[in-house]
């Protein structure tokens, strides 16, 4: 029980008592607090409060840290902490973006998982511990015992980096490593429960006396987590997936609307909905017919049996390939122009963005029976799509904002698994859900602050919600969009919307860049910087910044549009102008949803 519920429980203590228990609380850290739980439970087990603080060993407590974008190594914690909390062990549980860097040097045993996210970078929870560990501050950890599990994907350039170097990091301060660091690939399922096995094993020997519970400190922990998760998810229903996009635009993109109906997930504006999909049917009848493989073959897929066709539809990745299968196909075909592909590994990074299955079992003929290729072949993955919706206004509805994914290959037609399955799903159809809360992703805590949001092409769908959400609670603060894609014709998506609230005063400004409307391409970025005289005042009037699409250029070229204004109209030199972003980042007034 947290004391601060003490008074509204029915306490066997005196007001006196409570209030003396809540300053002397106030003042301890989640350790601290975890410590004196234990102490206090083995004093009351003793049946007596003469117990000196000697007596009663101290609970060791195992601090589990994550930094977590897109929720997997949240998810790896939470199971963690579970599994420690079961054997008896005090847990400190925490994103890194809620820990205390100065906690650090009191650690005794540390567990860390974290992602790899942008280019080898830390996830946003994770960037101050990061840069923390390689500063001068950092202290001698030699009193540490650790060990990290990586997560992230073989197909970027900078396998598992920042795991890596939490890895290094610590080792190179004096801590001891527990376990040596592991790295996961996309499906890190069974490699992390594997590492957390071994090092819940490895830390026994190092726990003098424990008392179990968990303490989790931030919100994204546990407080207000749903009973649906990424392994457990909502059925829900599809309600409508409309092209908003023209007739003539050479993009489609889908608004789509999903009904949470009685399952009480809750969400709040700046999360991503978690959505499951099935692969097209056409697409696997395609792979089967030109492998020569019978549909019906019974395979085994995580100790199911199921029919190959069925485990190809709704079990296994089809239009995402990785290095391992690449390789694979490499060696069954043995085909030599494959073979050298699959060698370097930048050639295997443009090779696995640019093919799926279906090209290589069109281009590379091999011999392969169902059960091969079942093995070759990864399990489905959910993918993330920012909310476009505000509780406030939809209620139990969730809205999203999909670009179809689409490309053509010597005339076969190329679907986004995910994307394709949600633009063609019927209203009505079954649509597996959870939210991926982002807690770095956030309105203002004061509705007096101004906000500015750069969100072209579908980054625009979080935008949505933030502006659905200061609707319904009446904000007043300022509010700048700016907003692209190709054509104003074919793509304004939700123009309407925003001219509604352009006319009703809730968005303050708007500046649009069509890139194809005229001879040379405009994009966000330049609107940006023709606006910076003003843009800066906004920042100097406390303003939140937020960039919500493309990761590989947008984000990147808005970054030095924004670097760019605070040399020209901040009067900053350019260091003085990354630390300015890097300041506004740390104090949460830049935050990113870039994918
Ligand atoms: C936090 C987060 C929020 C997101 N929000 C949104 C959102 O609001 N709206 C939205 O539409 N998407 C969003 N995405 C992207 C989304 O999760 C999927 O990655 C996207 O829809 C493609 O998935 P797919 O299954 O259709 O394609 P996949 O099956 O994953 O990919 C199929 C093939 O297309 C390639 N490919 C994938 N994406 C692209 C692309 N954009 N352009 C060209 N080729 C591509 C792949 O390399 C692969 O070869 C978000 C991602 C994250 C991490
Ligand atoms: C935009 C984006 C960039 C990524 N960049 C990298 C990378 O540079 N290196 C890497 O190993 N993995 C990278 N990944 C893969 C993630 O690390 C991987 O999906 C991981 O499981 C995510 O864990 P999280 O949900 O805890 O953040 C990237 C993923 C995304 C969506």
């Amino acid at each position: 029980m947290l004391l601060k519920e003490l008074s509204s429980f029915a306490s066997p203590l005196s007001q006196g008592q409570v209030e003396k228990l809540k300053q002397l609380t106030s003042e301890l850290s989640a350790v601290q607090l975890a410590w004196v739980s234990g102490y206090l439970s083995a004093t009351a087990e003793q049946g007596t409060g003469q117990v000196g603080v000697e007596a009663a060993a101290p609970a060791q407590t195992i601090t589990i840290l994550y930094g977590s974008q897109t929720g997997n190594g949240r998810g790896v914690a939470n199971e963690l902490a579970a599994k420690a909390k079961a054997q008896g062990y005090a847990v400190n549980l925490a994103s890194m973006g809620e820990y205390k860097v100065r906690q650090l040097k009191q650690e005794t045993l540390l567990l860390a998982v974290v992602s790899t996210h942008g280019e080898g970078e830390a996830p946003d929870d994770a960037l101050e511990l990061h840069k923390f560990l390689a500063s001068k501050r950092a202290p001698n950890l030699e009193n540490l015992h650790y060990s990290v599990l990586a997560l992230g994907d073989s197909s970027y350039e900078f396998f598992c980096q920042t795991g890596k170097d939490f890895d290094e990091r610590l080792s190179g301060l004096g801590a001891k490593a527990i376990q040596p660091l592991v790295e996961c690939d996309v499906d890190y399922e069974e490699a992390a429960e594997q590492w957390q096995l071994d090092v819940l094993k490895g830390v026994k020997p190092l726990i003098q006396t424990s008392s179990a519970s968990v303490v989790s400190i931030g919100s994204s922990a546990s407080v207000g987590e749903s009973q649906f998760t990424k392994q457990k998810p909502y059925t829900a229903e599809l309600l409508v997936s409309q092209k908003l996009t023209g007739r003539d635009s050479d993009r489609d993109v889908r608004h789509v609307e999903i009904d949470l109906g009685e399952s009480e997930l809750s969400y709040q504006a700046g999360d991503a909905l978690g959505v499951w999909f099935s692969n097209s049917a056409e697409l696997v009848e395609e792979v089967l017919t030109k492998l020569s493989l019978d549909g019906d073959t019974e395979v085994t897929v995580a100790k199911g049996s199921l029919s190959l066709k069925q485990a190809l539809i709704e079990k296994k990745e089809l239009t995402q390939l990785y290095p391992g299968l690449v390789k694979g196909w490499a060696e069954l075909s043995g085909d030599a122009e494959l073979l050298k592909i699959v060698e370097d590994k930048e050639l295997t990074r443009q090779f696995v963005l640019n093919h799926q299955l279906a090209d290589l079992v069109a281009q590379y003929q091999v011999n392969i029976t169902p059960v091969q290729l079942i093995e070759l072949l990864r399990p489905i993955t959910p993918r993330l799509y920012s909310i476009a919706s505000s509780q406030s206004e939809v209620e139990s509805e969730v809205h999203l904002t999909v670009a179809l994914v689409e490309d053509e290959r010597d005339g076969a037609a190329r679907f986004g698994g995910a994307s394709q399955f949600l633009a063609q799903a019927a209203e009505g159809a079954e649509v597996k859900v959870y939210v991926e809360p982002n807690n770095h992703f956030r309105l203002p805590e004061n509705p007096d602050t101004p906000v500015i949001m750069v969100g072209p092409g579908t980054g625009v769908a979080p935008f949505r919600a933030f502006m659905q959400e200061r609707a319904a609670q009446g904000v007043e603060g300022d509010s700048w969009l700016f907003f692209g894609n190709p054509h104003f014709e074919q793509d304004f998506l939700y123009q309407t919307e925003w001219q509604q609230y352009i006319k009703d005063g809730s968005l303050t400004r708007i500046d649009l860049a069509f890139s194809r409307d005229q001879a040379h391409k405009i994009y966000v970025q330049d609107r940006i910087a023709e606006q910076g005289q003003e843009l800066w005042k906004w920042l100097e009037a406390g303003a939140h910044l937020y960039i919500c699409g493309d990761a590989e250029r947008m984000a990147k070229d808005v970054h030095q549009a924004l670097l760019d204004v605070a040399v020209k109209f901040g009067g900053k030199t350019s260091d003085e102008a990354d630390a300015f972003l890097e300041q506004l980042r740390t104090d949460k007034r830049y935050q990113k949803d870039v994918y």
